[in-house]
């Protein structure tokens, strides 16, 4: 599963490429929002920092608008993915860049059914909303797991990106659900390293090495 780093803090962004846990990024308009930053050199300077894929998404409702938006933020730099919503123009709008040969986010995906249209209408990427879903008491993960099955079923090739991941549980559900890629705030990658066994394991391996009296070096 490929890991999408879900925030528009580049600093954050840079120091998980640096130990190669960015396959690509996602932002959307509330983690521009909250960047404080101008959202066309937030997605330039991420484009710049890791090769992969770097979700920007358009505020146009309109199809006419979002064409134009996305055509804007696909000059940014190759790597730029168009992010549009789930509406009937947001598809309409990815059929466009598909037949441009753009690549897409369809995003705000809460039912099976709205996943079956994304990818008719060829988005590279869909991206199941998880921890809103359970918000409401409702099964995030079931929803991946049947979205899983339809595409696999009609052998679609548009990537299910598990989004709206808040915690590590989330992350290792949507592994075994078969996302292809889940895109996971800075916060969340790192606490998926912790296990208080390793913790512990150290500790016990520092005292009995400084017992030795030895040096590596
Ligand atoms: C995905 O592309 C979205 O940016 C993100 O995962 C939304 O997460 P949230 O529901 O925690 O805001």
């Amino acid at each position: 599963m490929k890991f999408f780093v879900d925030t528009a803090d580049t600093a954050a962004i840079k120091e998980l490429h640096e130990a190669g846990l960015v396959d690509g990024v996602t932002t959307n308009p509330s983690l521009i929002a909250k960047s404080g930053r101008d959202f066309k050199e937030v997605i330039k300077e991420i484009a710049g920092i890791t090769p992969g894929p770097v979700s920007a998404e358009v505020a146009s409702l309109e199809y006419d608008g979002m064409v134009a938006e996305g055509e804007h933020l696909a000059k940014i730099a190759k790597n730029v993915v168009i992010k549009l919503p789930l509406t009937l123009n947001g598809l309409k709008a990815t059929k466009h860049f598909k037949d441009a040969g753009i690549q897409t986010n369809v995003t705000l995906c809460f039912s099976a059914n709205q996943a079956l249209l994304a990818a008719k209408a060829g988005a590279t990427y869909i991206s199941p909303f998880i921890g809103r879903l359970d918000d409401i008491n409702l099964d995030g993960m079931e929803l991946i797991e049947n979205i899983r099955t339809i595409y696999d079923n009609y052998q679609f090739e548009t990537q299910i990106l598990a989004a709206s991941i808040r915690s590590p549980n989330h992350v290792t559900e949507a592994a075994l659900a078969g996302a292809d890629v889940a895109t996971i705030p800075p916060d969340v990658i790192k606490k998926l390293v912790n296990h208080p066994l390793t913790n512990s394991g150290i500790d016990g391996f520092v005292k009995d090495w400084a017992g030795t009296g030895q040096s590596i070096l």
